[in-house]
């Protein structure tokens, strides 16, 4: 079955606007689990403009599900994750000013790189994934990195999805059947929703945990945490 891993992300983000304590981030990611999720996961990036450092410190001894802390493997964000040790580790390549993650790895030409910082994960007992498009020919290198998963990078499946749903996830099949044959583990996020998220869980072949925010979060604004938490656990039930 497909773990749900809620990004709070966009939580604190409301929180930054104001710049005080509400909505309060640590208790959301408590209710997150308290509502059923089955991981929680942040995004600090270097300007902490959303989750901050000191966040991914205190949710980690609050929580008991899985803790997934994601991010460009830049000097601060190595010493963070090695300090907090999450459950696991997913290694984006974003730019620190990009609005959100936009690019997976070219598993290629950063193959050495992501070696040696998986190395280290690996060595402290951190499980580790990679940001990846659905192309099979940067997954089938992604083995050599050392990764223990991948994340599939959904938003090109979300955006064709409602066009031609077929097509959408095509590529995605073939780079899921590569990974199970490679014994990758496969993650995948974002811009899953309610609508789409059913049809990708039921077609990619073991697909370990996806990893929500932005949707869920707005979703939870008209519907309520606890509800939405739950109604994206429901379509996860194949
Ligand atoms: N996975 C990664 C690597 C991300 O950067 C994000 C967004 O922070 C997500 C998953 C979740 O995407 P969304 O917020 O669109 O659900």
């Amino acid at each position: 079955m497909t773990k749900l891993s809620v990004n709070i992300n966009k939580i604190a983000t409301i929180r930054n606007a104001r710049g005080g304590d509400l909505p309060n981030v640590l208790k959301a990611a408590i209710d997150c689990e308290r509502f059923g999720a089955e991981g929680i996961t942040v995004h600090p990036r270097p300007d902490e403009r959303h989750i901050t450092y000191q966040d991914a410190r205190d949710i980690k001894p609050a929580i008991s599900v899985e803790f997934n802390i994601e991010g460009n493997p830049v000097k601060n964000f190595i010493d963070l994750v090695l300090e907090v040790k999450p459950h696991q580790v997913t290694l984006v390549p974003d730019a620190p000013d990009a609005i959100t993650s936009n690019a997976g790895w070219d598993t290629i030409k950063n193959e050495s790189f992501l070696k040696e910082v998986i190395t280290e994960f690996k060595n402290n007992g951190i499980r580790t994934s990679i940001f990846i498009d659905a192309n099979e020919k940067m997954i089938r290198n992604a083995v050599k990195t050392g990764a223990d998963r991948i994340e599939l990078y959904t938003e090109s499946y979300a955006k064709d999805y409602p066009k031609n749903k077929e097509a959408a996830i095509k590529d995605f099949i073939i780079a899921a059947n590569a990974a199970n044959e490679l014994g990758l583990g496969i993650n995948a996020g974002h811009d899953l929703d309610l609508n789409n998220l059913k049809y990708f869980a039921q077609n990619i072949p073991g697909l370990l945990e996806v990893s929500i925010g932005h949707a869920l979060i707005s979703d939870a604004l008209y519907l309520g945490l606890e509800n939405t938490v739950q109604m994206y656990l429901r379509e996860l039930k194949i």
